[in-house]
Order: structure tokens, then sequence, then C-alpha cells
């Protein structure tokens, strides 16, 4: 049996690297099509570009645009402008990492963004002149613009612009929040330029209208050689700054509270952040209306069209608008793994916190790991894939917190008024008799279902029910195992609604366990489900996944468009689940339950011992 096991593993690996190579066949990362190591200087005194403002932020801004005026005296259709961040870029240096990189002959870290010249010139191949718009953020950081003739595979140098920058690179940009361990503490984490060495890193908060305090914030950074391979390791290495987390505790229940970031300088100067505000969790078991909203796989995208013209997540800067339009009527949003698709190009996280600022520092932000996150070979990660980049989970788990015990495990339980959600990781083994099949059927049975009736399950890789092509075409609807190991736990602790990403879409099944359908209602349960209902909701921005053709008993509703789920219970006994589109914010399939939390005690097939000895 000892010798078996880890065969088996390794024969799944095998197998589950081949599922991979299907998934993620239009997933690249649009800054590994520029061939860095390809570069060659070709300097032409006669060519221009030229950026404007030089300096950006004055008024406390940490976005900006910038316009760029360029002559290239020999253009060609496909010549293009790399922004690079800092802007010496060709000075550096990176040493050869592994066998996926060749060494270097022009060694620079990768653009943050390129586009194309000819973007807003269409007579740019002509007259070689041409202009362009771009949005920066501030990422500690001055940048420089620069001019490549020869495509992205060959590119060759011909000049780079004057020096961009914000007023302050180093401020406090950016800030996420998160439920703490507790009901009743929130954390917040943030970006900076200012390391222990340099400045006192603390929040001030406080009720509205009340008194503020002070609290202090820890902080985190670390360095090439923690990533675990290129290209995070070699051209998508950039500097990640300071990562700040301050913890504001013994919080009122549903109260509004105001805050501000600070770095105390050694001089006594204080450099501030704006000031933000965000509405405290209820109490657990606490009857109020309470909403919120679930989605997988989003990524970032450029506001300027800049990286392929947004063809890597193309529905991401849409669901980011829909849920901020929504805010006030939103009260906690999980994003389920797959966050920003940095693949190892480190500044993309930058990018991706700025582009969620309005939501994750208005509300909590609760992260799960995705393969994009996590999977690195010879790293831990249950699946052998180079999903990652070489981030193998240390981005995500630094740049967000959650409240698990051991932060590169990254599995947790979060009580929110009348509901428990119980967050796996799926990139880590869960199989019975891991630590993390121990956790979660911890985390289901611990909730006492009359005060928090709503007990929902979340994890990235599809472990219960999907019609996606690439499983199908494996004779599956599900990731291998999962489902196997994981439906005893739902169907004993009766688990309402389970979701998942991974697969771009949405799908909702019935209540479902072993396969069959316990429920033969669609949209309006009464009473006990007697099963799981299943639900994949990656369709958060990442190019879309096909379904197969196939119509399975199971399957209630299937969409092959971008969107998201947001939940509202009203009261311990009245359940909203509603799917919206990201392009429009409607409503396109819903659903109610209806019961009394004695219904949830009831048993139901295997959901009980199977003896009784009270009469
Ligand atoms: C601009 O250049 C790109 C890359 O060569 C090309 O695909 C695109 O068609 C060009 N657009 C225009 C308007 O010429
Ligand atoms: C380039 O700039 C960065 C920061 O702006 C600095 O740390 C580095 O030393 C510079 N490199 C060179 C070769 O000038
Ligand atoms: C403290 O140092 C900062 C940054 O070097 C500087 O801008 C500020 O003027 C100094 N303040 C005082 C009171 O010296
Ligand atoms: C984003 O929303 C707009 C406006 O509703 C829509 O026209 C567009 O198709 C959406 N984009 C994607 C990729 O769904
Ligand atoms: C749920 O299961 C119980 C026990 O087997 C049964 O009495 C009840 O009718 C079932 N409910 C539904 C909606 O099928
Ligand atoms: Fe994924």
């Amino acid at each position: 049996m000892m010798m078996e096991e880890p065969r088996m593993v390794f024969m799944c690996l095998l197998i589950l690297a081949t599922f991979q190579q299907v998934v993620v066949s239009d997933e690249h990362q649009p800054l590994s099509k520029v061939a860095i190591h390809n570069i060659i200087s070709e300097l032409d005194q006669n060519a221009y570009v030229k950026a404007n403002p030089s300096v950006l932020g004055l008024k406390g801004q940490n976005t900006e645009w910038v316009t760029l005026q360029y002559y290239n005296p020999k253009p060609t259709m496909d010549d293009w402008i790399g922004v690079f961040s800092p802007a010496n870029f060709s000075a550096s240096t990176c040493p050869a990492e592994n066998q996926f990189t060749s060494p270097p002959l022009f060694c620079s870290s990768a653009p943050i963004k390129y586009q194309y010249a000819n973007f807003s010139s269409p007579n740019y191949k002509k007259s070689g002149k041409g202009y362009l718009k771009l949005q920066l953020i501030n990422q500690r950081s001055d940048f420089s613009f620069a001019l490549f003739t020869g495509g992205l595979t060959n590119p060759k140098l011909v000049t780079v612009s004057n020096k961009v920058s914000f007023s302050n690179p180093n401020a406090p940009v950016y800030p996420r929040l998160a439920q703490g361990k507790t009901w009743d503490e929130m954390t917040v984490t943030w970006t900076s330029g200012y390391g222990i060495n340099e400045a006192e890193a603390f929040v001030e908060w406080g009720p509205k209208g009340g008194k503020l305090i002070q609290s202090p914030a820890g902080t985190l950074t670390f360095d090439r050689n923690t990533m675990c391979g290129a290209p995070a390791r070699t051209v998508g290495w950039r500097d990640p700054g300071f990562i700040h987390t301050g913890f504001l505790k013994e919080l009122w229940p549903n109260k509004v509270y105001i805050y501000k970031l600070g770095h105390k300088l050694f001089n006594g100067t204080i450099i501030w952040s704006e000031q933000y505000q965000f509405k405290s969790p209820p109490f657990p078991g606490q009857n109020s209306v309470q909403r919120v909203v679930i989605f997988g796989d989003m990524g970032k995208a450029e506001a300027d069209g800049s990286n392929e013209y947004n063809n890597f997540q193309p529905g991401s800067l849409n669901t980011t608008k829909q849920i901020i339009q929504d805010l006030k009527d939103i009260d906690i949003v999980f994003h389920i793994g797959d966050l920003c698709y940095a693949n190892g190009y480190l500044s993309q996280w930058d990018q991706f916190t700025a582009q969620i600022e309005p939501i994750a520092s208005a509300v909590p932000y609760m992260t799960a790991s995705g393969n994009h996150e996590r999977d690195w070979p010879g790293s831990g990660s249950f699946y052998g894939s180079m999903d990652s980049g070489g981030e193998c989970g240390v981005l995500a788990q630094s740049m967000f917190y959650v409240p698990a015990e051991n932060r590169e495990k990254f599995w947790y339980s979060i009580d929110y008024g009348m509901f428990r959600f119980c967050i796996a990781h799926t990139e880590l083994d869960w199989r019975k008799g891991t630590e993390q099949y121990e956790f979660i059927e911890k985390c289901l049975s611990t909730v006492d279902r009359q005060k928090q009736p709503w007990l929902i399950f979340l994890g990235h890789r599809v472990l219960g029910y999907s019609s996606a092509g690439f499983y199908a075409a494996e004779g599956s609807f599900e990731e291998p195992m999962g489902r196997e190991d994981l439906q005893v736990l739902w169907q004993k602790y009766k688990v309402d609604i389970a979701f998942y990403g991974h697969v771009h879409n949405y799908e909702r099944t019935c209540p479902i366990y072993q396969n069959i359908c316990t429920n033969k209602e669609k949209n309006n349960y009464i009473g006990n489900l007697n099963g799981t209902i299943h639900v994949v909701v990656g369709g958060g921005g990442a190019s879309l996944a096909e379904f197969a053709p196939i119509n399975t008993k199971w399957s209630i509703f299937k969409d092959h468009d971008f969107g998201f789920v947001k939940l509202t219970a009203f009261d311990h006994s009245n359940l909203l689940f509603e799917y919206k589109k990201s392009s429009d914010g409607q409503v396109y399939d819903s659903f109610k339950i209806s019961r009394d939390y004695r219904d949830i005690l009831a048993c139901n097939v295997d959901g009980c011992s199977p003896t009784t000895l009270a009469t």
C-alpha cells in the first residue's frame, strides 16, 4: 500500500499535466510575447519619443494618462512602444534561469505594457509619426517609453523617451480589505515604497464621526530568489516594494469606519494616503440583509487598450465596472482564484490591485488560490503545471491577506452574518487523509445552522460538476478525485452551494449527490435540498471556455459569457441566488431557497448516521 500510493499520484499528475495543456493553450500572458532576450540596439539619432507630462500625481493621484508623440524615420507595420519601469531598463542584467530560457543577449525586465505604434495613428507606416495615450499607475519607480522595430519577436531598440515619474513614487497605494480571523477584525493590506528602515507603517482608523486611533502594520517583501523559476525570476521580475497589513480589531457590527494609510518617516514627517471607508461585518447569526458577490478568473486588462488589444482577459474590465456600480448593495466579495494571471510578470500585480481598488478598499475582497497563483513543478503544488510562471504562490500569499493559519496553505473559513464560507485550496492535496480534508470537515461541521443556515463551499478548480469541453474530453465532469473524495462531506454537513472557477463560463446544477439530482425543483427550493447545488462561475474575465456538446440531467443552466454571482440572504429562511452578466449587470439566472433551520437538521440520504438509537 505504502509503495503504491506515490506511483498512483505520479500517474495522475502525468494525466493532469496533459489536461493542463488543453486548458491553458489560449492563456499566454501577453507580456511573454515580447522576446526580451532577442532585443538588440539599432538606435536612430533622428527618431524620438516625447512623453508628456513628465511629473505625474501632483494632486496626489495614483493613476494618470500620459501622451506620447513619436517619430521613426524608417517606420514599419509592426513597430511598437514598450513602457519600462524603472526607466533605466536597458542597464540591468538578468541571469539565465533554466532550460526554458536561453542565455539573454540584451537583458532587461519585460515592459509593464506595450502597444503597436500605429494604434491611434493609422498613417504611422507612411509618415513615421504617431501619438499614443497610455494610462500609468503609481508603482514605485519612474517610467520610460521605448520605440522598437522588428515586431515583438525580434525587437530592435530605435529610441527611448524622456523619463516620467509620479511625484511620490513611494506613496501608499491600492488598499485591499479582508476579513480577519474573527468576524470583528478587518485587515487592510497595501503596497508602498517604504521599507522598515525608512518609516513606520500604520493605519489611522475609527468609526465615522468618532475617535480615530492608529494601529501598527506589518511589512513584508521578498527578492528574486524567492521566486521558483522563470519568468518570475528572470524577465518577469520586478521589485515588489513593500506590502503592509494592518489589523483593525474589536469592530462594532455593521458600522461605517473610515481609514487612512500612513508612513511615519524617522524625521517625523507622515506620508498619508487618501481616506477610505468600509462597513464592518455583522455578528455571526445576526439577522440582517447580507449580500455576497462571487466569481473566479477575472484577471486584469488595460483601460488604454494596450497588450494585444485586451484579448487576454476580455471581460475583466466589464466585471470590475459592474461590481463597482453595484457596490453600495454588496457587503463582501470572493474572487476564487486566478486573480490577475501575472504568470510571473510581477508588475501586473500592481495593475491588478489598482484595477480592483474601488472594490477592495470598500468591502472585504476575499481570495482563493488558483493554478495561475500557485502551480509550479517541484514546489509542493498538487499539480505540476507551470501556470504560475515561477511565482509558486508567493505573490498571491503576500499581496492579499487571508485569515488562514498558514498563508502558504491558503484554506480558511469565514463567518459573515448568516453565512459560513469554507474556502479550499485546490492546488494543494484535498483528498481524504490530508490536512486540508481535515480542515474542510472541521469548517463544515463546526457551524451552528440555526444561527448560520447558509453553508457555502468555495474552491478554484471544479471539484464538483462542470460540462466544460476539456473535462468531457477526458471523459469526466470535474477534476479527477475531487468529487469522489469530498461529496461525503458536502452531503453529511448539508452544504447548500459549492462554487468553483477555473472553467471560464457559468453553469448551475440541480441539488445533487453521487451524480443523481436529489430535488426536482429548478428555481424555487422549499425545505431540504437533499444535496448540494454546484456552480461554476469562472467567467469573471479570462477568455471563455467551451461547453461539451452534451446535455446531462444535472445541468440546469449554462451560459457561455462573462458574469458573476450575487447571493442575498434576507433572513435565516430566505436566500436569493442571482447570476448576472458582466456586460449589462442584468440577472440571467436565479433561484430561491426557502426553509426552516429544522429542515437542515432533518436527515436525508447519507446525511445522518445510518442508525439512530434514540426513540
Ligand atoms: C497596426 O499594426 C499591427 C501589427 O503589425 C497590425 O496587426 C494592425 O493591423 C495595424 N493597424 C493598422 C490600423 O494599420
Ligand atoms: C536603475 O534605477 C534603479 C531605480 O530607479 C536603481 O536602483 C538602479 O541602480 C539603476 N540602475 C542603473 C544601472 O543605473
Ligand atoms: C523628512 O524627510 C522627507 C523625505 O526625505 C522630507 O521630504 C521632509 O521635508 C523631511 N521633513 C523634515 C521635517 O525634515
Ligand atoms: C463589455 O460591455 C459592453 C457594454 O455592455 C459590451 O458591449 C461588450 O461586449 C462587453 N465586452 C465583453 C468582452 O463582453
Ligand atoms: C429529501 O429527503 C427526505 C428523506 O429521504 C425526503 O423525505 C424528502 O421528500 C426529500 N425532499 C425532496 C424535495 O425530494
Ligand atoms: Fe484556473
